[in-house]
């Protein structure tokens, strides 16, 4: 393909070239099945040999030890908002929610109508543009939910919240840093994450949830709602999101041969490192976010004034950049760059800012 433009779309998100077009071909035939992969029985081997291969790449990249189970739902990361809660919080009990974006509030509002909810940290004071440095929990919370990286805002945590009180399990929304980095799996009780950032197409969304925590799952929900049907069945209690489950495949297989989380990881800090030290040092541009709490996956930035970051990201669109536009609650750009997001874009992205700055 030659008219494909650089695109730093928030999600659903630039996807590995090759996996586009092993997937074009397979959308025909899968293999020498003759059945395009959209055309195939969720109970048919050839599918159910790509489901098998798509949760043992996902096991093996991120190390997931044999007490997790990994499932692909949908709903969206927003209907774990509802379903963690549904599944573990009750009238008696408190869930800890690390509020530190849009995203993080409505996992917040979802948890209200199950139980108790505590606010351990906000970065509300400030338009949500850092990670607060510290946490206070609750006496005895059944988990902390925080979320990795806060793809509105451009922020992410470093690492997980530490000093969690042990009746807790931790929960993330990994959304949109989801295998950008390497991961310890054994730190969580469930992980969550909306495939159409790092993963895949929108429409199917990986949890990564404890066995124990499996089992201990509220049994009085529609049977849809409990982990437990989904972790049974493995992810095939109804009619699978099929070729969703087929792209992450392909994408897993992408993240094995370029070498893992650990290269995910490297590349991911060289790209969003081009692009910092660029509005570093920026007599227009400046980032949005604080310094130590910036994001990997999504820089925003602004110029300041309104009408200088729309005339950018009109300029920016006339060349073939897509997808700056920030979310209207921080204005400005967002360019998100994540795991497929090319390094070469981000250079071209740099060079394009450098000529708009000097013409300015
Ligand atoms: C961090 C985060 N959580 C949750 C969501 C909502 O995901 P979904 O649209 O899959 O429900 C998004 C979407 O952008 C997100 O970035």
């Amino acid at each position: 393909m030659t008219n494909r433009i650089w695109n730093f779309s928030a999600g659903p998100a630039v996807l590995p070239e090759c996996v586009l077009k092993e997937a074009q071909e397979n959308l025909l035939s899968l293999g020498n099945t003759g059945i395009g992969i959209c055309e195939h029985s969720h109970r048919g081997k050839p599918f159910m040999a790509v489901a098998a291969e798509a949760e043992a790449l996902c096991r093996e990249i991120a190390g997931i030890p044999d007490n997790y189970s990994v499932l692909f739902l949908q709903g969206g990361a927003s209907l774990q908002f509802s379903m963690v809660p549904m599944n573990y919080l009750t009238p008696e009990k408190t869930a800890d929610y690390l509020v530190t974006g849009m995203w993080s509030e409505k996992a917040l509002k979802e948890a209200k109508s199950s139980g108790k909810t505590h606010i351990a940290c906000s970065s509300k004071d400030a338009n949500f543009n850092y990670i607060p440095a510290s946490c206070q929990y609750s006496e005895a919370p059944v988990y902390v939910h925080y979320t990795s990286n806060n793809t509105i805002f451009g922020t992410q945590f470093r690492e997980e919240p530490t000093n969690i009180p042990s009746s807790a399990f931790l929960v993330c929304d990994a959304s949109s840093d989801i295998f950008s980095r390497p991961i310890d799996v054994t730190k969580y009780g469930l992980i969550y994450a909306g495939a159409q950032k790092n993963l895949g197409p929108s429409g199917v969304t990986l949890v990564i949830v404890r066995k124990d925590l499996v089992e201990a799952g509220s049994k009085s929900l529609p049977t849809m709602l409990q982990y437990r049907t989904h972790s049974e069945n493995e992810s095939m209690y109804n009619t699978p999101p099929t070729f969703g489950i087929y792209l992450m495949m392909l994408v897993f297989r992408w993240i094995k041969k370029h070498g893992g989380l650990a290269a995910m990881a490297a590349r991911n800090e060289d790209k969003a490192g081009r692009l910092y030290s660029f509005l570093e040092q920026s007599s227009l541009f400046r980032t949005t976010a604080q310094k130590d709490s910036r994001s990997l996956m999504n820089v925003t930035f602004v110029t300041g004034n309104e009408d200088k970051d729309n005339a950018f990201i009109k300029a920016a669109e006339a060349k073939g950049f897509s997808g700056l536009k920030g979310h209207r609650s921080v204005g400005g750009m967002r360019a998100s760059i994540y795991n497929a997001f090319p390094s070469e874009g981000v250079d071209a992205l740099v060079q394009f800012m450098k000529d708009f700055e000097a013409s300015a």
